[in-house]
């Protein structure tokens, strides 16, 4: 394209010029004539003595550092060419707590909002509307005014550290990322069947035993159990240390850590480290896949096991700051309580009718402990079985009825349905992505994009926000994490925070691949699938199949054999028509160019596995 820029000899500002590609999208963005040149001698001013402002601006200027070429200082004094960081005199309602003005003039760059963490968000905006690939000054900034305040208070992520144990760095390098797209609650799944990832000090074999699994390699689901005589040498747990080491980080990135100690299901790691706390009290090892007992479950009718979540909650509520501890409460096996005499006892004491109102019994038992240390429960939706206790939110995962139910109910409320929510669904391509024997479920960015909190909801000021969970039966390193949380959670991150009104697909679509930039410069993994399309089968008669692919964006050009030869653009071009599978051809390969150059990934799929997907 001609740049009348190059005329100038100023090419460089129409990275700025126009909106920069930001995710998530601000709420207004006022774009002026002019440029802000940002030099090596740029300060950043804060206000004097506000070490919180401070530690914001020291923050942003490492990260300008690397954009720069070195870190600019940070000074308290009036300052030309600079960027200024200031509080508002007066609380500005539209802002509100997150909200920022930035504005960029050819004198100064000038972010203003009513508390710190507006400014934390003003900068992590101005840092994307610096060019990606730029790593010396001066940098050519285009004027511009910006107006921009978060839809939801909750934006969350969810990581499963229990199924996977991800090490302390990589849990920052996690929260570091996200904080980049304004995401605000980091969800740590610390405890489930496949390990306990924190140190409770009144109960010392939750990490010595139930961190510790035998090492298996290959498709969850398809695990041989521990063998005889078999170490336990997989897993790990984070100290109490590390745990408030953890929080600091998060919390000077204003993201609020969620802690989640999953009962009375998902605990056969706690069952593991101490059996007498089952319904079956049966010594079952920790293990990665779906053992036998698995399922087995806390005890409701034994109040030793309370006495040991005082203990956990307890020590949990003194590490955390947050107001929110989830407890779980999800797909806990009611069978076991239904053969347990004393759970049956408990629901004979208690006058309970049913397993489901024991459930109930033991969320408002935990409840009750929560709050006896100053928080409040949150749990999946299932804690609405049997009746809700008093004050408890809820994390609607099963859709988004029971959280608008809940809603009704006067509880707060955050929506993660599993159909727009779940990183550990394959995210495109089903061939490259298809996993053990979880290779069930699909959701595509262009369907989490979809998402809105607010469907079926009749009382919004319940719904505290969304999140998006990443569930880890099927991720054994923390490089196949980030392929699945990016750019799916730029999707989400724009879903909670930007007015609905401006969604737009085809237009965000280049945004996410300004994005892939800043992931590759920083080397933070990403999933392309995006460019990959999907591939299905339609039966158009008597033994007539044909095949269909269904791109997920605009502009590619789909190239395809039924030869086992590479495609490339000399090969059949699909015209938008179910293609005919020629007689005695069992597979087809595919691949997608965009403007003439490959950009998807070789796909290959036989048709048998397209039939067996037919009309799902
Ligand atoms: C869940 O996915 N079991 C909350
Ligand atoms: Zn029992």
């Amino acid at each position: 394209m001609f740049c009348l820029l190059v005329m100038l000899g100023n090419c460089e500002q129409a990275f700025g010029q126009a909106a920069a590609p930001m995710i998530p999208k601000p709420v207004e963005v006022k774009n002026l004539t002019g440029t802000f040149q940002l030099t090596a001698k740029s300060k950043v001013i804060v206000p004097a003595g506000n070490i919180e402002i401070e530690e914001i601006a020291q923050s942003f200027a490492g990260q300008l550092a690397s954009v720069i070429g070195q870190k600019p200082e940070i000074v308290s004094r009036n300052q030309k060419q600079s960027i200024e960081f200031k509080i508002n005199g007066e609380f500005n309602s539209r802002l509100g707590n997150e909200g920022y003005f930035l504005s960029v003039t050819p004198k100064m760059i000038t972010i203003s909002a009513n508390k710190p963490a507006g400014l934390f968000y003003g900068a992590q905006t101005l840092l994307q509307m610096i060019s990606p690939d730029k790593t010396n000054a001066p940098i050519q900034l285009a004027c511009t005014e910006i107006t921009d305040y978060p839809r939801f208070g909750w934006r969350g992520l969810m990581l499963d550290v229990s199924r996977h144990f991800f090490t302390k760095e990589e849990v920052k390098r996690f929260i570091d990322q996200m904080a980049k797209y304004k995401f605000n609650v980091f969800h740590w799944h610390l405890t489930d069947n496949q390990g306990w990832r924190i140190e409770i000090k009144g109960l010392p074999l939750l990490t010595n035993v139930g961190a510790w699994r035998v090492a298996r390699t290959g498709n969850f689901g398809y695990f041989a159990p521990p063998a005889d005589g078999e170490q336990s040498t997989d897993g790990g747990f984070y100290t109490q240390d590390e745990v408030r080491d953890i929080v600091k980080y998060a919390q000077e990135r204003y993201v609020t850590i969620v802690p989640e100690i999953d009962v009375p299901g998902h605990s056969l790691a706690f069952i593991a480290s101490y059996p007498e706390s089952s319904c079956t009290q049966i010594q079952y090892p920790v293990n990665a896949g779906f053992p036998t007992g698995a399922d087995v479950v806390l005890c409701a009718g034994n109040d030793d096991v309370f006495k040991k979540l005082e203990t956990i909650f307890s020590e949990v509520a003194s590490l955390f700051p947050g107001k929110y501890i989830h407890i779980g409460g999800d797909e806990a096996d009611k069978a076991f309580w239904k053969k347990c005499p004393k759970c049956q006892e408990r629901m004979k004491q208690e006058n309970l009718k049913n397993e489901e109102e024991l459930q109930s019994y033991f969320i408002k038992r935990v409840s009750k402990i929560l709050e006896s240390n100053g928080k409040s429960l949150i749990g999946w939706d299932e804690i609405l079985e049997g009746g809700l206790a008093s004050n408890a939110a809820v994390m609607s995962w099963r859709g988004t009825e029971g959280g608008a139910a809940a809603a009704k109910a006067g509880h707060p409320v955050v929506m993660t349905p599993n159909q727009y929510c779940y990183l550990d669904h394959t995210q495109g391509e089903n061939v490259i992505e298809r996993y053990g024997i979880l290779f069930c479920c699909f959701m595509r960015m262009k369907e989490a994009y979809k998402f809105d909190p607010m469907t079926g909801v009749s009382d919004s000021a319940y719904v505290l926000g969304g999140q998006a969970n990443l569930w880890t039966e099927m991720v054994p390193n923390y490089r196949r994490a980030e392929y699945m949380v990016w750019p799916r959670a730029l999707a989400l991150s724009e879903v909670l925070w930007s007015p609905k009104a401006n969604r737009d697909w085809d237009e965000f679509v280049p945004r996410v691949e300004a994005q892939f930039q800043r992931f590759d410069k920083a080397d933070v993994n990403y999933a392309p699938s995006m460019y990959d399309p999907d591939i299905s089968m339609i039966k158009a008669g008597e033994d007539d199949y044909r095949i269909v692919f269904t791109p997920e964006i605009k502009g590619l050009d789909v190239y395809y054999t039924f030869d086992f030869t590479f495609p490339d653009h000399h090969s059949a071009k699909y015209d938008g028509q179910p293609i005919k599978t020629p007689k005695g051809a069992t597979d087809i390969w595919a691949i997608t160019y965009r403007n003439g150059k490959p950009i998807g990934r070789l796909l290959t799929i036989k048709f048998d596995e397209l039939k067996s997907r037919m009309g799902k």
